[in-house]
């Protein structure tokens, strides 16, 4: 049942309370943001301003728009990937804490596409079908890898049109949120819609950059033998000396009984290695879209589709092999389990909340261009993590100060 409730679109608001529950918990986990909000209550740094997100709708997402909302925002959400929605979850923001949500797990396109009019991201909406609302736009927020590579092309180009600041590039988000957090859930996702063995499994991972180094030791870890793929040679002979064997995608296809793109890139798996891979191979994707398996030649190459078990599709080959391909190729983290922790959604999130505070202060005064997430945001993450974590460091003492900072000294 889709229900519009105060100008939202949910699917059921009779999953409000589930959905408190769901917020509630992952709050418990979330202590950096839980500060940032009492803090937000008192300061109010973004009153009077209107903030509309499009991110995953989990219960971790619920706690950065309370925060934000305890900041004095009038806020909108709506869903980054059909697929990564938590009904009950937008339930409970729908109808508990009135913030305007456009979110239904599994919707279909057209559903997905009207609250964003054409289907692309925020910003691109804005860019292309919204530009008369581009002047009263003070400034923006990127969270992905992905995302901020096209901000950074839009600003080369002289194309974007206000100030965005990169919280992907904060040390405190991809180091933990994309290594840690897309490195466990990723392989939860897998597990859970599969429920495979990875011990013993040849278990090909493409791309070696932060997602891929955080799931390629937890894979390991599963007793799995680990294959990389890479095009980068500095991060190819990274994971061969992390000692993983490295192989051309052409070579892997041939041997591996689970696939993971997590590159940003398009048909990373291809019609190609389709054609050799071993019967029964699983195909899944945690990168950012559903392009890096090249599914229109995965359906023209099959002969039949069938529905394995929930999130699992069996694609029958002409020579009689089946492939499974998990998720429809979306997230397999958000599609299959249920995303990032949130422990480390903690510190991505206390960064975007501090980088909005940022924006808000920093009004009219930014240029129109992507800025990284300033260093002190980063490190007062960080500071306040530790502390929530009990964990108490080392201070420089003066005299150590004074040799770091001296080039008569030492040597
Ligand atoms: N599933 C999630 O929740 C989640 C979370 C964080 C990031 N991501 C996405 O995961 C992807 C990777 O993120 P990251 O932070 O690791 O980025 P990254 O830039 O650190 O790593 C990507 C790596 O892929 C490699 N690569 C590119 N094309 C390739 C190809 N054709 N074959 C093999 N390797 C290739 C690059 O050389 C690079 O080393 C991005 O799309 C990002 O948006 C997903």
């Amino acid at each position: 049942m889709k229900v519009s409730s105060k100008g939202s679109d949910v699917k059921d608001v009779n999953l409000a309370a589930q959905g408190q529950d769901l917020i509630d918990w992952a709050a418990r986990e979330m202590p950096v943001l839980g500060l940032i909000r009492q803090r937000f209550t008192k300061d109010q740094p973004l009153k009077g301003l209107r903030l509309a997100a499009c991110l995953h709708v989990t219960s971790e997402t619920a706690n950065l728009m309370l925060t934000l909302k305890a900041g004095g925002a009038d806020l909108a959400l709506c869903a980054s990937n059909p697929l990564s929605t938590n009904d009950a979850v937008a339930s409970a923001l729908a109808s508990h804490h009135a913030v305007k949500t456009y979110a239904i797990r599994g919707e279909d396109n057209d559903t997905y596409y009207e609250p964003m009019d054409d289907g692309a991201d925020l910003v691109s909406v804005l860019h292309k079908s919204r530009r008369e609302q581009l002047p009263q736009v003070i400034g923006g927020t990127e969270e992905t890898t992905t995302g901020v590579i096209r901000l950074r092309a839009m600003a080369e180009h002289g194309v974007l049109a206000y100030p965005i600041v990169a919280v992907n590039e904060a040390d405190t988000k991809h180091m933990f949120d994309n290594r840690y957090g897309t490195g466990q859930s990723t392989i939860d996702g897998i597990i859970r819609s599969t429920n495979v063995l990875l011990a013993g499994k040849t278990f090909v991972i493409a791309g070696y950059g932060w997602v891929g180094r955080g799931l390629a030791s937890r894979a390991k870890g599963h007793g799995a033998d680990v294959v990389i793929t890479e095009v980068d040679a500095v991060k190819a002979l990274e994971a061969a000396m992390d000692g993983f064997r490295v192989l051309k995608m052409d070579d892997a296809a041939r041997v591996g009984d689970i696939f993971v793109t997590v590159t940003g890139d398009v048909n990373v798996l291809d019609r190609k290695h389709f054609e050799v891979m071993k019967d029964g191979a699983i195909l899944a994707n945690s990168g950012h879209f559903n392009s890096e398996i090249n599914l229109k030649a995965l359906d023209e190459l099959a002969t039949g589709v069938r529905n394995a078990r929930p999130l699992v599709q069996e694609y029958r080959l002409a020579d009689g092999r089946r492939l499974f391909l998990l998720g429809e190729g979306r997230l397999i983290n958000l599609a299959g389990a249920e995303g990032h922790p949130a422990a480390v959604m903690d510190m991505s999130f206390a960064n975007q909340a501090l980088c909005a505070e940022y924006i808000a202060k920093n009004a009219g005064q930014l240029e129109r261009k992507v800025y990284d997430v300033p260093a002190d945001i980063d490190s007062e993450v960080a500071r306040l993590k530790l502390h929530a974590m009990g964990i108490a460091i080392d201070t420089l003492t003066e005299e150590q100060r004074r040799y770091l900072s001296s080039w008569e000294e030492g040597t």
